[in-house]
């Protein structure tokens, strides 16, 4: 059929005819927002580079949680700035290490939120690399106990759901025998499985307190030149035991997401990163674009390259607009 039988514009005509045919639906279900935990009390700490986003102390916490929620978000993941960071790390895998606190505190005023929690060492290392360091190099296997630890203990504290993001080899076999052993065999690993070394987390690092000491973290994250890598990492993630990939970040890899969506039948994630929200907010605050519909059209752009769920900063802003 061809002009001028077949007329595209008959079926744009009118906003109920556009909402017959649009194939894309972003929904609240789809989203996750990410969260900062920080010590002490009553703490509200604004984040510079991700304008509406804060550190929040554990009691603080269940606001955005529950305001997340009640907008129809489904599940939050959790980020800890600790008080103390040691050259292994060892306040991500404390009994009582901030994250652990804080995924208690949110199933118990929310149990039906779902808590994921980020699994890495980066803000808790006194160097901020994702692993242990030894002679100035990340040494993978010894990184992959204290990985699997701290991923244990945010199961038991509570946590729904763990989601390694250190790009480790073999640290998702590693942390699915750590759970199952432990009587945790129902938790599920959402891994940062195509994980690029990315310029677009500059304001995570700030407000994470997570920017490495030397060096930067391109041996072990993934060179972003690089698209049949990522259908290897994911696949390997996928035979060691992950539940649910993901390709990070999310707008500058949506070739990424559709390549991967095509290989594989698990639910695949996709991380609209710090830096991605961060050009929209400033471009915004400029009055160069409009915030609201900028954001809608990243997203469900994000979910039309094939992602089944969306970790955003704007997870609550999308949800209420989308309702
Ligand atoms: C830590 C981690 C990072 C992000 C999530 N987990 C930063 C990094 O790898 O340096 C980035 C999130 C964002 O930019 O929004 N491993
Ligand atoms: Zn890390």
């Amino acid at each position: 059929m061809l002009f001028p039988d077949y007329r595209p514009r008959r079926l744009r005509a009118s906003k109920g005819l556009r909402r017959m045919i649009r194939e894309t639906q972003l929904s609240p279900d789809d989203l996750i927002l990410p969260l900062f935990a920080v010590g002490g009390r009553s703490v509200k700490n604004p984040i510079d580079a991700l304008p509406g986003q804060f550190q929040y102390s554990v009691d603080n916490l269940v606001t955005p949680a529950r305001e997340a929620f009640a907008a129809g978000v489904p599940a939050v993941i959790l980020f800890g700035i600790p008080e103390r960071k040691d050259p292994l790390g060892t306040s991500a895998y404390a009994k009582d290490g901030i994250v652990q606190k804080a995924v208690a505190a949110l199933k118990n005023k929310l149990p039906e939120l779902v808590v994921i929690t980020d699994v890495c060492l980066c803000q808790y290392t006194d160097h901020g690399h994702c692993g242990v360091v030894e002679g100035n190099r990340v040494q993978n296997d010894a990184s992959l106990e204290l990985l699997a630890r701290t991923a244990l203990s945010h199961a038991a504290a509570g946590a729904d759901m763990v989601a390694p993001s250190d790009m480790m080899d073999g640290r998702v076999a590693e942390i699915r025998d750590m759970l199952d052993e432990n009587g945790f065999s129902h938790t599920p690993i959402m891994a940062y499985s195509a994980k690029y070394c990315s310029a677009y987390y500059g304001p995570f690092r700030e407000a994470a307190d997570s920017a490495p000491k030397f060096g930067d973290r391109r041996t072990y994250q993934m060179d972003p030149a690089n698209a049949l890598e990522a259908v290897r990492e994911v696949t390997l993630d996928i035979e060691e035991g992950a539940d649910i990939v993901m390709v990070k970040p999310a707008l500058a890899y949506l070739d990424i997401i559709c390549r991967v969506r095509q290989e594989i039948d698990l639910p695949l994630a996709a991380y609209n990163v710090s830096g991605e929200y961060a050009m929209i907010k400033a471009a915004a605050k400029m009055g160069w674009l409009d915030e609201t519909d900028v954001m809608l059209e990243s997203l469900t752009a994000i979910k039309r390259a094939g992602a089944d769920m969306i970790l955003t900063y704007f997870a609550t802003k999308a949800a209420r607009a989308v309702a």
